[in-house]
């Protein structure tokens, strides 16, 4: 059977359907392979790797280079998914000459299909620019994690009117630029209604209600591989953080009883 990926034309056909569209995250070939066995319909190698992948507590230190190598990784494990490569703090906020060359690379040596960047109208100038060179582009509004410091925590965004019609504001503007999709993160549930009324393209909510077009979640978040990492928004739909516990101690007493290798195993 041939595979074919999924592109910027199959998703919004997708979204014309009433077809809520899937994302997870994904950071290498192992699990790029079951994230396309799930038939799940976008892979984000986020900056959320650096949390998760790298162990640091925000995504501020993560690298062009680092999602370039993610990236390529999960472009081996698969062929279905649509591949969204974010564009790491720095990489764009400071000119949009440095945005586009990052950009390039995700697409020449990350292999991915679309970039994502953080933020509101400020870069609908970078968005143009990235599209009228032939880069698919998503946008993210609400508590965008590269702004931790600024937002002082991890709070929710748009719980305001004024804030609200700021970002109801700014999402006109990225989808006026050519982004065609936006993700929605921590927004009040009414509010990320109001932006996905205002715009003509596929939201996706992450802890943004269900009145939203798809959802992304962090794949370690979703198969429960950190139980003590647990906000609201979070569901684990598997607890594998035991059963991983489980397999290496058993590895470890067969091991050390001598049972394992037994003359099944060996040569
Ligand atoms: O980096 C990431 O994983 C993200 C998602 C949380 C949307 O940006």
């Amino acid at each position: 059977m041939s595979v074919r990926r999924k592109t910027t034309h199959s998703l919004r056909k997708q979204y014309e359907r009433g077809e809520k569209i899937v994302w997870t995250t994904c950071y290498d070939a192992t699990f790029a392979r079951l994230v396309e066995k799930a038939e799940i319909d976008v892979i984000l190698i986020g900056d959320s790797l650096g949390n998760v992948i790298q162990g640091h507590s925000t995504t501020l230190p993560v690298s062009v280079d680092d999602i370039v190598y993610h990236s390529r990784a999960v472009a081996r494990g698969c062929d279905r998914p649509h591949i969204v490569a974010d564009m790491p703090f720095m990489s764009y906020q400071a000119n949009a000459d440095d945005g586009l060359r990052a950009a390039g690379r995700m697409l020449k040596e990350g292999r991915a299909q679309s970039v994502k960047i953080e933020g509101g109208e400020v870069f609908a100038p970078l968005v143009r620019r990235m599209t009228q060179a032939g880069i698919a582009v998503c946008g993210h509004l609400g508590f965008t994690p590269q702004s931790v410091h600024k937002f002082g925590g991890y709070r929710i965004q748009g719980k305001s009117e004024d804030a609200a019609t700021e970002m109801i504001k700014d999402a006109r503007a990225l989808a006026d630029a050519g982004i065609h999709m936006l993700v929605l993160e921590m927004v009040p549930a009414d509010v990320a209604k109001r932006v996905t009324e205002a715009i003509d393209i596929p939201t996706i909510g992450i802890g943004a209600g269900t009145d939203v077009d798809g959802q992304v979640l962090v794949l370690q978040d979703i198969l429960g591989l950190n139980s003590d990492f647990k906000p609201k928004f979070v569901k684990h739909f598997a607890s594998l953080e035991q059963s991983v516990i489980d397999a290496l101690q058993e590895y470890k007493k067969e091991v050390r009883e001598s049972t394992f290798p037994n003359d099944d195993f060996s040569f």
